[in-house]
């Protein structure tokens, strides 16, 4: 590999976070109903995973359904709760085969016991693959993930297993959902809002912010690969300055 090549590679994000939004806009300018638009974003998620596979991207957290999207009109949850349904029992076995390992993020309790059911057996099915960690937040908000985390602290504290000096930034990461994977390095959001909308508050503080104008069924590599590009040529500086990075063997204060 040539050295270009090489950085090229380094640069590829490990973590891609990614809001998929645009699918009942899609629907309404096809004067179509809007769970059409989430049907053919069903489809456009495989070509992200796709993608992910194909450029060697570890981990994928996937937005599909917030805290706050419960509150949408009652037939639009009711579909987008089947649809969620029909997709786990359709999609894991190809998932699995392809060495994705899949979890689920957010509040639990909220779904129904056969959406809980196959959540749990998806995860304990592909518990051994590594290829692609792909992570679907459902009924998450990133207060609810810092809320339950602290909670988790307090338990602690109150039981005299931890001592309150010791809840630091260490101790909440542990506490919040994808501790266990590097936090993301590239966010997407399409559907040409620019915002976070409640998704992962603690994990993006030094994540690098991309969106599009696209709406998410309209989905393609080329979409995927300028997101990446741009992504390459960035500088994360952490705080640091330009010339601490060039010169990494400088001391640095932490
Ligand atoms: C994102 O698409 C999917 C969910 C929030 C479930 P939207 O349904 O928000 O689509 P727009 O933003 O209304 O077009
Ligand atoms: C964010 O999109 C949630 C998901 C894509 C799952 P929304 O459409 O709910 O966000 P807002 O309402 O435009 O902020
Ligand atoms: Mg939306």
């Amino acid at each position: 590999m040539s050295s270009e090549s090489t950085i090229a590679a380094a640069r590829v994000p490990r973590h891609l976070a990614v809001i998929m939004d645009g699918n009942g806009r899609w629907a309404e300018r096809r004067r179509r109903p809007r769970i059409i638009g989430h049907r053919a974003g069903a489809r456009a998620v495989n070509v992200c995973i796709d993608f992910c596979l194909e450029r060697g991207i570890q981990a994928l957290t996937l937005f599909a359904f917030s805290s706050e999207n419960w509150g949408r009109p009652e037939e639009e949850v009711g579909g987008l709760m089947k649809l969620f349904l029909g997709a786990l029992e359709r999609e894991v076995d190809e998932l699995d085969r392809r060495g994705v390992r899949i979890r689920f993020i957010g509040d639990r309790s909220r779904f129904s016991e056969a959406i809980r059911r196959q959540m749990a057996s998806a995860e304990d099915r592909t518990r051994a693959n590594s290829r692609l960690h792909l992570t679907i937040a459902a009924s998450y908000g990133g207060r609810w993930d810092i809320t339950q985390a602290a909670r988790s602290l307090a338990e602690d504290v109150a039981a005299g297993r931890l001592a309150p000096e010791d809840v630091d930034e260490a101790a909440i990461a542990s506490r919040t959902c994808l501790a266990e994977l590097p936090p993301p390095d590239l966010f997407i959001r399409t559907g040409g809002e620019t915002r976070i909308s409640n998704f992962l508050l603690w994990q993006i503080a030094y994540t690098e912010l991309w969106f599009t104008d696209l709406l998410w069924p309209e989905l393609d590599v080329a979409t995927l690969q300028r997101a990446l590009d741009d992504y390459a040529a960035r500088e994360r500086r952490f705080g640091l300055t330009g010339a601490q990075l060039a010169a990494p063997t400088q001391e640095t204060t932490e």
